[in-house]
């Protein structure tokens, strides 16, 4: 299968972490072994490649790194790639370490450096979709976003106890710069009063349409799940607007932050970090190059990185409707 034009791989995470990252990692370094090629980490994303930060990996290297979340060879977002000058330097370090060819593992920005580089100077690349928010085309999931939303399963859980006994009512607000997958999934498995995410230009007036229905049949306390790129002006206004028209509530507002990017990743997260990690390598062997390895309807898909870029996964409207209807 090798192609013979490979012999090592090298291997990065970028941009914001995501839990299962590090089971990705494990199945990259243990397809080059398994296909007898090299395997070199890249520490710290792009960053790492311009300051020749890179470590010889092996089977062992990996090992007990797939129950843990974060990132063994760690992450960074690099202003310094973004600059052709960067570029250069990282290209020099890629020739230097023997790199013929580079998996990167990683959201939007990430893939997108990778295609800009490939462009430039040619290194086969493939991107692994890592990153909480669910926002890259070609896959179902991303990595690390069954995770991230069992977290925040756990932790509106929890809220409602509190909630409950006050007869209070949180805003909660969840990550999700561009994309409302969390706070909708999450917002559902929790009994959220009301979820509102970027994709849905949701208005105040539908807030308080929701809130005075509940109001009206008795409803003592309320979750309201906001994602984080809603464009409403953010949970701590919503709640200031909502004391203004209820001024009766006593309202609370969470944001759950960055306690979704850690924890050990699931079930879920590691087995489709370890399928996607031997398809990045067997992609690159055969010959594929400038696309993201994905799974979709369960089959290992690759597409091209301006695809996986610019497309969008979109909401699934029956959630939202799923939503609404137990809203009451
Ligand atoms: O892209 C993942 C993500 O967690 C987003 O949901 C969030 O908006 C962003 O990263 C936060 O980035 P940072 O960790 O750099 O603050």
């Amino acid at each position: 299968m090798a192609d013979k034009q490979i012999h090592t791989i090298g291997v990065m995470t970028s941009g914001g972490d995501a839990p299962g990252m590090n089971a990705a990692i494990r199945s990259v370094v243990r397809a080059c072994n398994f296909h007898g090629i090299n395997c070199k980490g890249i520490r710290l994303g792009y960053q790492g490649l311009i300051d020749n930060n890179v470590v010889e990996l092996g089977p062992r290297s990996v090992s007990n790194i797939i129950n843990r979340g974060g990132t063994i060879l760690k992450t960074a977002r690099s202003p310094e790639f973004i600059t052709e000058e960067g570029r250069k330097k990282a290209f020099q370090n890629v020739i230097d370490n023997d790199i013929d060819a580079l998996v990167v593992i990683g959201g939007d920005g990430s893939f997108t450096g990778a295609m800009i580089f490939e462009k430039e100077f040619g290194t086969p690349t493939i991107g692994v979709p890592g990153t909480i928010d669910n926002d890259i085309f070609g896959t179902d999931f991303t990595i690390g976003y069954d995770t991230a939303l069992n977290t925040a399963v756990e932790a509106i859980d929890k809220i409602r106890d509190t909630a409950t006994s006050h007869n209070r009512m949180f805003f909660v607000e969840v990550m999700g710069r561009d994309a409302g997958f969390i706070a909708l999934n999450s917002g559902i498995a929790t009994g959220a009063q009301d979820i509102l995410i970027p994709e849905r230009k949701d208005e105040i007036d539908d807030l308080f349409g929701t809130l005075s229905r509940g109001e009206r049949s008795g409803k003592l306390s309320n979750i309201i799940v906001v994602a984080e790129g809603e464009e409403l002006g953010g949970v701590y206004d919503l709640a200031k607007f909502t004391k203004m028209k209820y001024p009766q509530y006593d309202i609370r507002v969470t944001v759950l932050g960055h306690i979704q990017r850690g924890g050990d990743p699931t079930c879920s997260d590691r087995v489709l970090a370890s399928r996607l990690g031997i398809g990045a390598v067997e992609g690159l062997l055969e010959g594929k190059r400038n696309v993201m390895a994905g799974i979709r309807s369960n089959n290992l898909m690759f597409t091209p990185f301006n695809e996986a870029i610019q497309k969008h996964n979109e909401i699934d409207q029956e959630l939202i409707r799923v939503a609404d209807i137990l809203a009451r």
